[in-house]
């Protein structure tokens, strides 16, 4: 199996070519104002755009934003993105306000060699996401139509069987963006032969996400640290009482099962930092975490349990990190986060953060990013990744 990239492409002579580029612009906005809050996305993208532009091409990006219903809906509209992105390139972004239809059509005619526009959130339509392979089909029919060939840099999106990331590429001749593929090449190896020891990290809030990913690395790793809302589930298992912290009741058992054949890889908090209330100003200390008080819930990882994970971390040669370790968002709940990110810098190792909220906590939180071997674009994409999963984007782009 092969994939062709961008170089590839561009070998053949983009000028004056229409290219349709998928790219993964969804960023989070801040709820009240609908700023963007982190345009890591958009920066991860500009490589692949020069490139392009530089050559000549009529570059027609693409994108999902959010989670809209399969028809317009303002609060996701890519129109601040675009806007953010021409700012980045330093050249104006033309927007189209449809994806396919009559503003998409004009929008894309209108552009000179070299320039570059964005269509609207491809989630307004209903074959974007649609599971009826015909109604997918004529969608991406439309979407085709608008190109001469199609680059896929949209790693966040490459688990989605979407119109815009399987069905497009089978249309036209396609190759990998430079940021599908440099992400690629990442965790291939971590799945190939990691150096050890192999370390991984994770987090965030549901058990039940992470599921598929604990039982494909346990075989693999040699220490598996897992803190943020999913550890109390594991924390019940052990047979502790975590008040009322997030709790997966029906994922009790699974994790029981889980630290059975764990083989002692598997590290959770010895100690939590419990809360009254879900607020940034709630009364909190520092607990044992086999004595969380019944009214309280865990908001972070306790000190001790910093310094145990970053022990683990250590003599680490390969580091994973998904999730973070408690609500970072609120200054009294970051400490967890920031503590591992800073032992996970100072590991003598390649380290890759997996996408969305880590990586969003890194630049949140003031963390350097070049002091991470690689920070992920794709949260769910590179988690199923190492679950060793067909991607459908990364499939359509095999020849
Ligand atoms: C993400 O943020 O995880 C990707 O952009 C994919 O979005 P989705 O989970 O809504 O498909
Ligand atoms: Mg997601």
């Amino acid at each position: 199996m092969t994939i062709r990239n961008l170089d590839d492409l561009l070998a053949e002579g983009v000028s004056g070519r229409r290219v349709l580029v998928r790219a993964d612009l969804n960023v989070p906005l801040d709820k009240q104002t609908g700023a963007i809050t982190d345009d890591g996305r958009i920066r991860a993208v500009l490589p692949t755009l020069t490139a392009l532009t530089g050559a000549g091409a009529k570059v027609v990006v693409f994108s999902h934003l959010g989670r809209p219903k399969g028809a317009p809906d303002p609060q996701f509209s890519l129109r601040p993105v675009a806007a953010r992105l021409g700012e980045l390139l330093g050249a104006q972004v033309r927007f189209a306000e449809d994806t396919v239809g009559e503003s998409a059509r004009s929008t894309v005619d209108a552009l000179a060699d070299g320039e570059v526009a964005l269509l609207e959130n491809l989630r307004f339509n209903k074959g974007e996401t649609s599971k009826d392979e015909a109604e997918r089909g004529a969608f991406a029919d439309q979407l085709a139509a608008l190109g001469e060939a199609y680059v896929d840099d949209a790693f966040g999106a490459v688990h989605r069987k979407h119109a815009s990331v399987f069905d497009v590429p089978a249309r036209l001749p396609h190759v990998a963006g430079r940021l599908v593929l440099r992400e690629v090449e990442v965790l291939a190896k971590l799945t190939g032969e990691p150096e050890r020891p192999y370390v991984v990290v994770l987090g965030g809030s549901k058990v039940s996400d992470k599921l598929a990913v604990i039982e494909a690395l346990l075989p693999k790793v040699d220490r598996l640290l897992i803190g943020g809302g999913m550890c109390f589930t594991f924390l019940k298992a052990q047979g502790h009482e975590v008040g009322t912290s997030l709790l997966e009741e029906e994922m009790v058992e699974t994790c029981r099962n889980l630290l059975e054949r764990a083989d002692g890889k598997i590290l959770l908090p010895v100690d939590v930092v419990a809360a009254d209330a879900f607020a940034p100003d709630a009364a909190h200390d520092t607990v044992r975490s086999d004595a969380i008080p019944s009214h309280r819930l865990g908001l972070d990882i306790g000190p001790e349990t910093v310094a145990g994970f970053a022990a683990a971390l250590a003599d680490a040669k390969t580091i994973f990190w998904n999730g973070p370790m408690g609500v970072f968002e609120m200054a009294a709940f970051a400490n967890g986060t920031r503590g591992v990110a800073e032992a996970i810098t100072k590991a003598d190792a390649f380290s890759v953060v997996g996408g969305g909220d880590s990586a969003a906590a890194v630049r949140a939180l003031g963390l350097d990013e070049s002091s991470f071997g690689h920070i992920s674009t794709g949260g769910g994409a590179s988690l199923e990744y190492l679950e060793g999963k067909t991607l459908p984007g990364i499939a359509a782009l095999e020849d």
